[in-house]
Formats: C-alpha cells, structure tokens, sequence
C-alpha cells in the first residue's frame, strides 16, 4: 500500500487508540450527533413582509469553505427595513447576519479564523464584514476598511447555493470571508456580538475627539438595542455620569440598569429648551460633554446639538439607512460651539475582538446584556418575529434553532 499523509493520519490513530483503549475523534469529520443532512431550510424573503422556508441542497464543501449549522441569529433593524420596504433591492434573500452556529465540516485549507485562532469541527463561530479592496483605503487608511465597501452574509444577492444568510439551519461560509473562532462564549453573548461590535467602535471613534473621559457626563439619545448596548459600553469603559434620553418609559428603566445615571422622557417635554433643560437638570445644571445619537430621526439629530456644551463632542451613529434630512443651525449647533463631530459606520476586524472581551467584562460587572434578547422564535415563526420587531414588543428579537 502507498503511504500517503492520510493514510499515515489513519494507522497512528489506529495505533494510539489500541495503546489507549480507546477511540480517538477523528478532527476533520463532524461528530456523530452532528452528521450532515443532504438539505437545509432557509428563510428567504421572497415578497415584502413575507418569508417563505425553502429547502436547498447542502452542497459539497471546497477546500477554503466552513459548513455552519445554525443555532440562532438576531433581528437588526436593517433586516426589519428590508422586510418593510427592500430598500437594497435584493428579494429574494436570505437574510440575517446577526448569527452564530458550530462548525460541522470545514474544507482541508482551512485551518485558522480571522484572528489566527485554530478551527476545528465542533468550533463556535461568528463571521465578520468582507472588505473590498479600495486603493484609497490600502493606500492611505487602514483603519478605515469599514467605510471602503464590504459584504456581510445575510445581505448578500442570491446565487445558486443560496445557504447566504444566518436565518436558516446551515450557512456555508465561502472562501476569503471574515470568521472567528467564538467557542467561549455562550449562544446569547454570540448572538449579541454583532450589535456590540457597532457600539465599540462608535466608542472608539468617541475617543479619537478627545473629550471623551472617564468622568465625562455623556447623553445617549436613543434607548433602543443600539443606545442600550452603547450606555453598557460605556459603563464598562468606566464611563458613569450617563443620562439616556427616550419616549419610551420601559426603555428608560432599563437604560438605568445597563448604567445610565439619569433618565429624560422627551414626551414629557415640549419644545427643545424644556428638553436640554431637563437633560441640564440630570446632569446637576450642566449641559452634556459628549453625546451618542443613537435613534434614526432627524429630528432627533436636529435636537442632540442642544444638549451638548461649548466644546463639545458628538458620535452620530444613528442612521445605517437613509432616514432624510435633518435641519441644523450651522452657526449655533456646530460652529460657534466649536463641536466636534464623529460619524460612525459599522466595524472593523479588530472591533470584533474588542466585542468579545467587552462580552465578557460588561456581564462581570453586573450588566444585564443577556436581557436584551426578550424573544425567541424558531425558523418556522420567523414572520411573526418580524411583526413583533416591527411592533417594538422588546427589544432584540432573535430566531433561536431547535
Ligand atoms: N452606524 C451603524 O453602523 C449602525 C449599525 C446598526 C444600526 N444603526 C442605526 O441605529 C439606530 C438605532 O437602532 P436600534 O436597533 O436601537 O433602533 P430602535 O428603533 O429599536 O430604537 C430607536 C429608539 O430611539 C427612540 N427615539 C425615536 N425618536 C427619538 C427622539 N426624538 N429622541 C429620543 N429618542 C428617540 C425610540 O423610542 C427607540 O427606542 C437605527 O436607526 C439604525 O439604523 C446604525
């Protein structure tokens, strides 16, 4: 018999496992309980507001690819637009890119994450943004990868493998894609690290102004999952004189456990000086020194100039879609004020790995992350976990697998 690197793999094994008395777990074939089906189930939107499950073949895997089987994926408001209205075109599709499963087969290439971090079957994984190459950003900015284009399972156009997106029993993750190893983390942290990566690095893009400290008084405009996980991100920094500004009072209360000092009801407000006066008022006579805009109405950015003090410091993070125009006052809100302003736009790869610690830091100090996640719904009812989005009934809802 020819000796190849297979076969040599094989008589080794069988030789350890006659010294040990016992079988040893083959690393490139799934476990047992993980064996393969010939089919996967895929949500794909296939009209406005609907979802059908389609099943597709599960189709060989290449040398460079990872098979996922999905164990959950939370709902983004971009995911609640593309059900409301396509805005990016592409029905049908197979959405969902807040998701995580484990590794069921992986292609002999494959052998490192995104991180260096050794993979196996059996793993727990996350993917990340696929960045384009653009010759400004290779050039000039590094850092900047987030805003030179990128692909994201779960928006990407359907082909004729169509395992695209997280809501969906298996995912096939293609050469070249952003993955990283997450197997220490449980399945609600994994579900949440795409939302938290968002918030880190609107954090970090805070802090290249400067003026953002650790005793800083910091508004954050919008309670959402967007602005919730943001006061959390700020809390952990050290960060605790947060006053959180919404109209909804149960959304309030729980700004307040996550780590807001303070709360602002704008409902209870009318017009923008009783509300920067009652943001002054949280923060003991003082207006705020750095602010989050964390809501997708322009209205809302219009207002957020009001609150911040002479000097100060502005994140806007709010708007991943069009929400139309805001009307500011250049000479008041921004020049004379001399604020200085941040726009923030998803992640980088290395914002991924900060989330992961974040992850762990935030639920050691007592933040109640894993709250976030008030509903879940298997694959099936993935229609109704859109509607419960759509009707703000919590906060993240996320389609749990069996
Ligand atoms: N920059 C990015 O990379 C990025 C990534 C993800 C999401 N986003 C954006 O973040 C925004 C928030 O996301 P979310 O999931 O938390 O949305 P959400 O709709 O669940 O929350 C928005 C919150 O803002 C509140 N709000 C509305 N108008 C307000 C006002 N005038 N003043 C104060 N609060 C007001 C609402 O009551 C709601 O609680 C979205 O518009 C989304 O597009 C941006």
């Amino acid at each position: 018999m020819e000796m190849n690197s297979a076969n040599v793999e094989a008589v080794v094994k069988q030789v350890l496992e006659s010294m040990l008395d016992k079988k040893i777990p083959s690393q490139s074939a799934p476990a047992a309980s993980q064996a393969v089906p010939k089919t996967a189930h895929v949500a794909m939107l296939t009209s406005l507001e609907h979802y059908d499950i389609k099943e597709f073949p599960i189709p060989e895997v290449g040398d460079g690819d990872i098979l996922v089987k999905v164990e959950g994926c939370g709902i983004c408001g971009t995911d609640a637009h593309e059900f409301k209205k396509d805005p990016f075109g592409l029905i049908p599709v197979a959405l969902g890119h807040e998701g995580t499963g484990e590794i069921v087969k992986m292609g002999k290439n494959v052998k490192v994450d995104s991180a260096g971090k050794p993979l196996k079957v059996g793993d727990k994984v996350v993917t990340c943004m696929i960045f384009h190459d653009d010759p400004d950003i290779e050039m000039f900015d590094l850092n900047k990868k987030n805003v030179g284009g990128a692909d994201v399972y779960g928006l990407l156009p359907d082909d004729d493998i169509h395992l695209n997106g997280w809501f969906s029993d298996y995912i096939l993750i293609r050469e070249g894609s952003s993955v990283f190893n997450v197997s220490d983390l449980d399945l609600d942290s994994r579900i949440l690290i795409e939302p938290c990566a968002v918030l880190v690095h609107a954090v970090e893009r805070a802090k290249t102004t400067g003026i953002l400290r650790f005793n800083s008084r910091v508004v954050v405009q919008g309670c959402g999952p967007i602005g919730l996980i943001c006061i959390a991100v700020l809390r952990t920094l050290g960060v605790e004189n947060i006053v959180a500004v919404d109209g909804n009072q149960q959304r309030l209360d729980f700004a307040k456990r996550m780590g807001a000092e303070k709360s602002v009801n704008f409902m209870e407000y009318k017009g923008i000086e009783a509300l920067s006066g009652a943001v002054k008022d949280a923060f003991g006579g003082h207006l705020a020194d750095f602010a989050f805009q964390c809501t997708g109405s322009p209205a809302a950015h219009a207002n957020i100039y009001k609150f911040i003090r002479n000097g100060g410091g502005l994140c806007e993070l709010g708007f991943f879609i069009n929400g139309g125009d805001a009307t500011i006052n250049p000479h008041f809100d921004l020049c004379s004020k001399e604020i200085n302003l941040v726009g923030s736009w998803v992640y980088t790869l290395r914002d991924y790995a900060t989330t992961f610690d974040f992850l762990k830091r935030s639920q050691a100090i007592g933040l109640p992350m894993k709250e976030l996640i008030t509903h879940r719904f298997p694959l099936e009812e993935i229609n109704e976990a859109h509607r419960t989005n759509l009707a703000q009934k919590g906060l993240k809802i996320a389609i749990v697998n069996k």
